[in-house]
């Protein structure tokens, strides 16, 4: 298996619903052939993080990103947005650093009411990287997936289907862009 996507989990929260999103969408993904790998920025050390200076805590991570075809972002909706600690993992990488790349947003909120904070916040930055395409954003509801701290994760229908949808566009994408020559190992990044 190829391992071509990465996932950016960009949450603060351990047992978090958006990365437990994003999980589901890699199982998905490997259900298609195509392997991922995942970055969970809350594990990556918060100094090069907020003095936006990439050293030898982030330099795997960063690869990760560079060396992928694609990537899924996963966010938790803060204020209204997408979560600090995404913003400063993206403020790492380099100009362009998504150039090329499809992206695929998933975010998860408490209220209906931010459903688009994903278009409005993120999308600009996604574009200043030079992310394309960046496909239609998935929103999950908390109240339309269990906490995946208390056990297996269960997602409602409506939520799973937009989510397998932005998991088919991406597999398209992926499948429409050149083949990557760098080959990765299926891993999580601790
Ligand atoms: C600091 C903070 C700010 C939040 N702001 C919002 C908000 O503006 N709108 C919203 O719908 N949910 C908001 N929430 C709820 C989270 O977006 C929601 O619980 C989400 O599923 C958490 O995702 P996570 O488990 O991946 O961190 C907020 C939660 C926290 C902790």
């Amino acid at each position: 298996m190829s391992n071509r996507i990465a996932i950016i989990a960009g949450s603060p929260s351990e047992g978090s619903r958006s990365a437990a999103l994003a999980g589901h969408a890699a199982e998905r993904l490997a259900a298609r052939g195509i392997a991922t790998r995942t970055v969970h920025v809350r594990r990556l050390p918060a100094e090069e993080l907020l003095q936006a200076r990439s050293g030898i805590g982030t330099s795997e991570a960063l690869r990760t990103i560079a060396e992928s075809a694609a990537v899924v972002i996963a966010t938790p909706v803060y204020k209204a947005s997408f979560s600090g600690l995404l913003k400063v993992f993206l403020d790492l990488l380099p100009i362009d650093g998504l150039r090329g790349k499809a992206v695929l947003p998933l975010a998860t909120g408490a209220s209906p009411g931010h459903m688009l904070a994903l278009d409005y916040g993120l999308r600009p930055v996604l574009a200043a990287l030079g992310a394309y395409p960046v496909l239609p954003s998935v929103y999950g509801l908390d109240s339309q997936l269990t906490n995946p701290a208390e056990g297996r994760l269960v997602i409602e229908p409506v939520l799973e289907l937009r989510l397998l949808e932005g998991v088919d566009r991406l597999a398209e994408a992926v499948r429409k862009s050149a083949p990557v020559q760098h080959t990765l190992h299926e891993a999580t990044l601790t």
